[in-house]
């Protein structure tokens, strides 16, 4: 055989192979022709960010490499709380976060910061903090104005307040409400925006897609504290979804929340596949296509909401062997668009399918 014969019999076999319509429980997902040079943010209309891991980002050149190439936008999983931000009253340590800001100004990513104030990572000066209200109020305002002070300029937005609710809707009795009073988030809003009035300020939270109490308490209160001038710009909803989550549920999250007229990040995105913690589940294509389906409605459904409201997705880490969810889960699971080796699953092509 000739060798263009040859190419072109090939070219027609994966064009079949792609073509192919792949029907599951979680709806049809068509795989899209396989472009080895898809680059993730090129593909969306708005940024489609990861948390990312500092240790990772510096020791593993796959997952520092699938980064910079795929995501226009970064969150540090965990090296900008207060606990690795600041170990003791008088010492900052900025090394593992400034890495990461100069990683994204080097290749051109946002970012955004998590978490200003939360009730747990906290260093044990703070949870055994003697002190009064006074003193209380200035350890607060102390860590937010240093922290988003060193950053000027280069985190454009933060998570302000981090899960200040319960899945009830009852605010949680956190150290911080015990110290400071209910209305100490109104504070953190005006103490951030005092140190950087350039940066976006959200209040973020989880459960808005699987908890309507929660959902509501969460919507009033920041329509709440925007109706008061207090300096609030968006709503994080962090998304740990599940496989079987409906169509229902994620619409009213994205569309509650969007209603508010504040910009919305779905801020830590996965989606589990074995919430039942199933040991020794199996990762099978059915489940990589049902996967992919939620990924898609969710892409879908956030990217109708008003262009100027879509801060973008950012999704919890990057392959599957980074995330947080089977520790924490004790079981297996496949969260992420992309698997331990760092190639792209059927969620990855659900994301872009999204906003075809
Ligand atoms: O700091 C020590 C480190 O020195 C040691 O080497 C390491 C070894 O196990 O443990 C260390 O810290 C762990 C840290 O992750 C870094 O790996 C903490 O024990 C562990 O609690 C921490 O877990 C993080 C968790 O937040 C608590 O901060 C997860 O990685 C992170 O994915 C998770 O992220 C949260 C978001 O911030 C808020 N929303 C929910 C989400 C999932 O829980």
């Amino acid at each position: 055989m000739k060798k263009n014969t040859v190419i072109s019999l090939v070219v027609l076999m994966i064009f079949a192979a792609c073509s192919k319509k792949s029907s599951t429980g979680g709806g049809t997902i068509t795989p899209p022709v396989i472009k080895p040079d898809t680059v993730l943010y090129t593909m969306l209309p708005f940024p489609i960010g990861a948390s990312v891991n500092a240790n990772l980002m510096q020791s593993n050149t796959k997952y520092n490499g699938v980064v910079k190439k795929e995501f226009n936008s970064i969150t540090a999983e965990n090296a900008m709380k207060f606990g690795a931000l600041h170990p003791s009253q008088f010492t900052y340590n900025w090394t593992d976060a400034d890495y990461l800001v100069s990683f994204a100004q080097a290749n051109g990513k946002r970012v955004h910061g998590h978490t200003l104030v939360w009730y747990t990572s906290l260093p044990s000066w703070v949870t055994s903090f003697a002190g009064d209200s006074a003193a209380w109020e200035n350890l607060l305002k102390t860590h937010i104005q240093t922290v988003v002070a060193h950053f000027k300029g280069k985190v454009v937005s933060w998570d302000v307040v981090n899960e200040d609710f319960e899945d009830t809707g009852i605010p949680r009795n956190s150290i911080w409400r015990q110290k400071l009073g209910n209305d100490y988030v109104a504070r953190c809003f005006q103490y951030a925006y005092q140190a950087d009035s350039t940066a976006l300020l959200f209040y973020n939270d989880y459960g808005h897609e699987y908890s309507a109490a929660k959902r509501t308490a969460i919507i009033n209160m920041v329509t709440a504290l925007k109706n008061r001038g207090i300096p609030i710009h968006g709503i994080g909803m962090q998304f740990h979804t599940t496989a079987t989550q409906s169509d229902a549920n994620i619409s009213a999250a994205i569309n509650t929340a969007a209603a508010t007229g504040l910009k919305v990040h779905i801020s830590e995105l996965d989606v589990r596949l074995n919430a039942a913690a199933v040991p020794g589940l199996v990762y099978t294509p059915a489940l990589g296509e049902l996967q992919a389906s939620r990924y898609l409605y969710i892409v879908k459904t956030y990217n109708a909401i008003p262009a100027n409201q879509r801060f973008g997705i950012t999704t919890w880490n990057v392959g599957d062997a980074d995330s947080w969810i089977p520790g924490w889960q004790g079981a297996p699971d496949w969260p992420l668009p992309f698997d331990g080796s760092y190639l792209r699953k059927p969620a990855y092509y659900g994301i872009i399918n999204g906003v075809k």
